[in-house]
């Protein structure tokens, strides 16, 4: 008796557990939202005998509940056996910053101790950049999604947009709440013309606090711009307010005050498991 939109999310999450989850694995990520619902539930029918040898790495204080409620073993992105160093020529914070495009550097396999991770997304272009963020978990999703050999995205029709900021409204930022006027001011002059602190709603007056005693910015833009769209005469530097994906991710990171930035950089890095309206499809 599920809507169209809740079938297509499960749909997608049987897909991805049927193609990404290995009988093998032994640290899998489990992100935040409505969708990975639907992959734990996916993953608790492989059956006890497969899982119990786990250990599941949560985002946030959701899916850690969810992960105890469904019987899985929980484990911490803290307490995580070591890595192999970050090679030499690149430093630990560029290693952060390419988010999940590992592979295109070497990267892959070297320093992730996750064998997969499985996540939702609010919004997917056609390279996989996602925007997260919706649900105010993003700076944990990204460290988790950056500690993992395989980021599965696991979406609905709804969420596959040619470029980003098609229907989705704004970037998610998780931001220090001492430092809230000055990046709304910052975000301002970067082509944000409406920067909003995220409000609570009806339970409790006032901001979101996050997992992380954080707030979120919730910044629109005009719709971004991915790497195919640069050439001459388009920049997507921000001028005239026009941004390209990874360009504008790598200059929010660098406001100070900014935890996270809910940009999720695609190219290898990115699998989406993406249910079509009328069947299963998915892409690549
Ligand atoms: C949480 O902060 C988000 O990044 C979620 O992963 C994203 O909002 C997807 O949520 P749904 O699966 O509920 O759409």
């Amino acid at each position: 008796n599920l809507s169209p939109i809740e079938a297509s999310k499960r749909r997608a999450a049987y897909k991805a557990v049927e193609d990404h989850f290995d009988t093998s694995y032994k640290y899998i990520g489990i992100g935040s939202g409505s969708t990975v619902v639907y992959v734990v539930e996916a993953i608790v029918a492989k059956g006890r005998e497969v899982t119990s040898k786990m250990a599941f790495i949560p985002t946030g204080d959701q899916s850690k509940q969810l992960i105890i409620e469904a019987g899985l073993p929980l484990g911490s992105i803290d307490a995580l056996p070591p890595v192999e160093e970050i090679p030499t020529k690149m430093g630990a914070e560029d290693a952060l910053d390419v988010a999940t495009g590992q592979q295109d550097l070497g990267l892959k396999g070297k320093r992730q101790s996750l064998d997969v991770a499985f996540d939702g997304a609010d919004e997917i272009d056609e390279d996989l950049n996602c925007i997260k963020g919706g649900g105010a978990c993003l700076f944990q999703e990204k460290l988790v999604a950056t500690s993992a050999k395989k980021f599965i995205c696991v979406a609905d029709y709804r969420k596959l947009q040619p470029r980003l900021l098609t229907s989705w409204q704004t970037i998610p930022i998780e931001i220090a709440p001492l430092a809230a006027p000055t990046i709304k001011r910052i975000l301002i002059t970067l082509g944000s013309p409406d920067p909003k602190i995220r409000q609570g709603g009806s339970a409790k007056a006032g901001p979101v606090v996050t997992d992380n005693g954080m707030w979120i910015m919730d910044a629109p833009f005009r719709p971004l711009l991915i790497s195919a769209d640069i050439k001459d005469g388009v920049k997507g530097d921000g001028e005239g307010g026009v941004w390209e994906v990874h360009q504008l991710g790598r200059r929010l990171k660098r406001i100070v005050g900014v935890l996270e930035v809910g940009l999720f950089y695609g190219r290898n890095g990115i699998q989406v498991a993406n249910a079509g309206e009328e069947g299963g499809g998915q892409k690549p």
